[in-house]
C-alpha cells in the first residue's frame, strides 16, 4: 500500500464508521445499512496490521487523525462520529491487531447508546470492558506515558526496518524502501508531538547491534536538525531516511572488522571506506528513494572540509544535508561505548564536536544540534543547589531556560524510591528565589547506571 491508498483507505473506515453510527439512528441494528458498514470497515482495518500493531485515531484541534494522516472530506456521518467522540470525552481511539467485527460493532454501539457527556478516561475504560470491547482502547492524546509508550514502539519497528534492510542486503535481495520511507515518517511525527520521548531514545545504545540501534538514532538526530531548519517536509523525511540507511553498505564489510577492537590496518580502513558507494549502489535499487537521499549516502563521510572519503573531487558539489548526517553520526557515535572507546556523556559530546567545527564539521549544524538538544541534553546527570543529584528529562518547551529534571538522589546521595520529577521554576515561598538550581553536571560513573527510558516512565505517570 502505498501512502496515497493508505489515506484514502483510512478515509474509508472512518467514513464507514460514522456511517454506521448514523444509520443506527435511523435502522433496527440487524438493518444491513447498520451491518454492512460495520463489516466493511473491520475488512479494511486488516491489512494495516500486516505491519504494526496498532492503528491510531485522534481528535486534534476538530480534525479527525488517522495514524498522523488528517481526514478533511467530512460527510455528515463523519461529523457525527467526531461529535460522539466528542461528546463522550474520547481524544483518541487506538485499534490493536486483533480487532474483530464484533469489536468494532459493539463500539459504534457504544458510541451511540452512551448518553452522558464529558466521562473522564478510566470511566470509559471501565465501560468498554463492560461492554466486552477488546482490541480498541481509548487514551488522552496528552497522556505522556501513552507517548513513552508510543515512541518505543515508533522506535522499535524503525529498529527492525533496519534489521531486515541489514539481512536483505546479505541475502542479495533489495531492502524495502517503502517501509523505510514509513517508518521514518513515524519518526517524525513522534519527534512533532512529543520531542523528548523520541530524543531520549535516542539515548538507547546496544552494543552487540552497533549499526542498527545507531542507525535509528542517526535518523533521530538528523530529522531533530532538519526541523529546526524548518524544511518542507519531503526534505525532512529524505535525510531520515538517509539516517536510517547511512551504513546500510557496511552489510558488504565482514562483520568481524565491523566490531574490531582497536586501530584498524591500512587494509582494513580502505575496506570500511568502501561503505558509503556501497550503500549509495544499494539505495539506487530500491523505491521510495529520494534522489538527495542517496547522494547523502555517498556523501556522509566527505566532511566539511572535504578531506574524508570517497575524496571528493575540487569541483564536486556535495549535498548540504550530508553534513546533517554528519553531525548526527559524529553524536552518537561519541555517545556510544565500543570496544576501544568509553561513551562520552551528551555534553562531553557536544564539547568535542564543538572543536571538530569548521574542520570536519559543518559549524553551524553543529550549533543547531547544541540548540536541539539544549544546554543540558536530556540524559546529563545534574547537582542541584540542594545538593541532589538528579538526570535531565526534557529540553525546555522555548528551547531557552531551565530543563525538565528528576530528582534521582537526595542530598546524602541516596537513591530515591523512585525518580521524583520537579520543576525548576518553582520559588521557595519563603525567599521567592527558585528552589532548586542546577550547579552544573555530575559524573555520571560516580552513581550507579539509570535506565533513561524507565525514569521517563515513572515520572509520566
Ligand atoms: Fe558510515
Ligand atoms: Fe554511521
Amino acid at each position: 500500500m502505498d501512502r496515497r491508498q493508505m489515506e484514502s483507505a483510512i478515509a474509508g473506515i472512518v467514513r464507514l464508521l460514522g456511517t454506521s453510527l448514523k444509520n443506527r439512528g435511523l435502522y433496527p441494528l440487524t438493518h444491513p445499512l447498520v451491518r454492512t458498514p460495520v463489516e466493511k470497515c473491520h475488512a479494511e482495518l486488516a491489512p494495516f496490521f500486516a505491519d504494526r500493531s496498532e492503528l491510531a485515531l485522534t481528535v486534534s484541534d476538530g480534525t479527525l487523525v488517522l495514524e498522523g494522516v488528517p481526514i478533511f472530506q467530512l460527510t455528515s456521518s463523519l461529523e457525527l462520529f467526531m461529535a460522539r467522540l466528542g461528546a463522550i470525552g474520547i481524544p483518541a481511539v487506538i485499534f490493536e491487531r486483533g480487532v474483530s467485527a464484533a469489536d468494532v460493532e459493539l463500539f459504534v454501539r457504544f458510541l451511540h447508546e452512551t448518553k452522558e457527556q464529558g466521562l473522564s478516561i478510566p470511566e470509559i475504560k471501565t465501560r468498554l470492558a463492560q461492554w466486552g470491547v477488546a482490541h480498541i482502547r481509548v487514551t488522552a492524546t496528552d497522556d505522556e506515558s501513552d507517548d513513552y509508550t508510543l515512541a518505543r514502539e515508533i522506535y522499535g519497528n524503525a529498529l527492525g526496518v533496519v534489521v531486515r534492510a541489514l539481512k536483505d542486503v546479505r541475502n542479495g535481495k533489495t531492502p524495502n524502501g517503502e517501509e523505510s520511507d514509513r517508518a521514518v515518517r513515524e519518526m517524525s511525527g513522534m519527534l512533532t508531538r512529543n520531542r523528548d520521548a523520541m530524543l531520549a531514545l535516542t539515548l538507547i545504545k546496544n552494543f552487540d547491534e552497533y549499526t542498527y540501534n545507531h542507525s535509528v538514532n542517526v535518523s533521530v538526530l538528523s530529522l531533530a536538525v532538519a526541523e529546526t531548519l524548518l524544511l518542507p517536509e519531503q526534505e525532512r523525511i529524505g535525510i531520515g531516511v538517509a539516517g536510517l540507511l547511512h551504513d546500510v553498505g557496511k552489510t558488504q564489510l565482514a562483520l568481524d572488522l565491523i566490531r574490531k577492537p582497536g586501530t584498524l590496518t591500512v587494509e582494513e580502513f580502505e575496506e570500511i571506506k568502501k561503505h558509503p558507494e556501497e550503500g549509495f549502489a544499494i539505495l539506487g535499487k530500491m523505491t521510495h528513494i529520494q534522489e538527495s537521499t542517496r547522494a547523502v549516502v555517498r556523501e556522509h563521510h566527505m566532511r566539511y572540509d572535504r578531506t574524508g572519503y570517497p575524496r571528493p573531487e575540487p569541483e564536486y558539489r556535495m549535498n548540504p544535508y550530508s553534513h546533517v548526517i554528519a553531525v548526527a553520526d559524529c553524536y552518537d557515535a561519541l555517545t556510544t561505548m565500543r570496544s576501544y572507546q568509553k561513551a562520552r556523556t551528551p555534553r562531553q559530546a557536544l564539547e568535542i564536536m564543538r572543536k571538530l567545527s569548521g574542520k570536519s564539521l559543518d559549524p553551524d549544524l553543529v550549533q543547531l544540534l547544541e540548540r536541539s538538544l539544549g544546554v543540558y541534553p536530556v540524559g546529563t546527570m545534574v547537582r542541584l543547589s540542594t545538593m541532589e543529584v538528579a538526570v535531565v528529562t526534557g529540553v525546555p518547551d522555548d528551547g531557552k531556560g531551565e530543563p525538565k529534571v528528576a530528582i534521582l538522589f537526595d542530598r546524602s546521595g541516596n537513591p530515591l524510591p523512585t525518580p521524583e520529577g520537579v520543576d525548576l521554576k518553582e520559588d521557595d515561598p519563603s525567599s521567592g528565589k527558585p528552589r532548586r538550581m542546577i550547579l552544573g553536571t555530575v559524573n555520571p560513573l560516580m552513581h550507579p547506571p539509570v535506565s533513561m527510558s524507565g525514569v521517563l516512565q515513572t515520572i509520566a505517570r
